[in-house]
């Protein structure tokens, strides 16, 4: 595919798609104001997780993480090689801990629909539940094995997605501070903070929870938020048994590191753009944890850190071309999934580019869904 692109944004959404374009032949110029992978790629504990993390039904944005899953082992394995920089992919599956008989018939129909959707799961009581995780409180009373379920080590995926961009070609600008769209209804000009200016034919928008402010400018509604997540690590003592699984319960998961740390996540908490840590939503997670895994009654953890989820109105990312300027692409606000949504998100992406239709599903994504800011405007 000839022609350029400027990706805006070198998070994992906005790095996997230019590594993507790039492979698919289109010359790839990625921009981002501070550094790569800084903002919620590199605070993010890496779940590759649907099943457990979408209870509810198998809609459009379920598929979308469930087709993405299926992508992983591959898309993994060529960034490793285009990068020759390893990270850790762990196919674990995953416990979701019930600690009460009333949540089992919630756990059983999850159980239903999620098999006919390929999860494999199966549910574990008893003596068959501590033999599978044997750290577990003996006051779980059944779990939800997902055996497909997996996790990376986030921060050195989106580094090793960067090494893959650079060693593939791509032209990649960090620390540019401020980035401002000079021009954009036939050619593209961006603008930095830094004094530099980038053209070409086509724009692809991935700024995370930063993608509202090219609102006013592009004239649509983009009700897109940030939801800071705190997020807490413990340093997991050498003569204890790792935990075998992704451990979810309803109020969050603990995921063993191969670099022998146990990551624990994560609040939901509206604070702006704050990444800061407060004492009561570190607290919240570890007076939970050690319901959950009781041998971390004793122990406090030794890393504490945030991160902003892109949180959309609807629940739903932003994926594709805006309706009224086929030359701008949106990949945005993927709460969070984006560590789990960047191979189909960037399959997506440059499909799109490449004149391809999107199967019908994906107009659950369109950028334009919200409408112009001025009532009736490009809805
Ligand atoms: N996907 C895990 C989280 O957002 O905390």
């Amino acid at each position: 595919m000839n022609g350029d692109i400027i990706v805006m944004g070198g998070g994992i959404i906005g790095l996997s798609c230019a590594l993507e374009l790039r492979r698919r032949g289109l010359n790839v110029t990625l921009v981002e104001k501070g550094p790569c992978g800084g903002q919620a790629s590199g605070a993010a504990a890496g779940m590759l997780a649907p099943y457990s993390e979408n209870v509810e039904s198998p809609d459009e944005f379920f598929r979308l993480c469930r087709e993405s899953l299926s992508l992983y082992p591959q898309w993994q394995q060529a960034v490793k090689d285009i990068s020759g920089v390893s990270f850790e992919y762990a196919e674990t599956g995953s416990l979701y801990v019930a600690r009460h008989e009333a949540d089992l018939l919630a756990l059983e129909s999850r159980l239903e629909w999620q098999r006919s959707w390929g999860s494999g799961g199966e549910i574990l009581t008893g003596s068959a539940l501590f033999a599978a995780e044997p750290g577990l409180t003996r006051k779980a009373v059944a779990a939800l094995r997902t055996p497909v379920e997996s996790h990376v080590y986030a921060p050195d995926l989106a580094e090793a997605v960067k090494r893959a961009c650079l060693a593939s070609g791509v032209r990649i600008h960090e620390h540019l501070g401020r980035i401002e769209l000079a021009e954009w209804r036939e050619r593209v000009a961006l603008r930095a903070q830094s004094g530099e200016r980038f053209e070409a034919d086509r724009l692809l928008i991935s700024t995370g929870a930063w993608v509202q402010e090219m609102s006013e400018t592009l004239g649509i509604r983009i009700p897109v938020y940030p939801i800071r997540g705190q997020i807490c690590a413990y340093a997991w003592n050498e003569e204890r048994e790792p935990l075998r699984h992704l451990v979810f319960t309803s109020q969050g998961y603990l995921v063993q590191k191969a670099n022998g740390t146990l990551v624990c996540g994560a609040s939901e908490d509206i604070a702006g753009f704050d990444t800061s840590v407060t004492d009561k939503g570190i607290r919240r997670l570890t007076e939970w944890n050690k319901q959950v895994l009781p041998v971390l009654g004793e122990v406090q953890p030794f890393h504490r850190w945030a991160g902003l989820r892109p949180a959309v109105l609807d629940g739903r990312p932003l994926i594709g071309r805006l309706d009224h300027a086929g030359h701008i692409l949106v990949a945005a606000g993927h709460y969070r999934n984006g560590i789990l949504l960047s191979p189909i998100t960037a399959a997506l992406i440059a499909d799109s580019v490449e004149g391809k239709p999107l199967p019908e599903w994906c107009g659950a994504f369109r950028p334009n869904r919200f409408g112009g800011v001025q009532a009736g405007a490009f809805s």
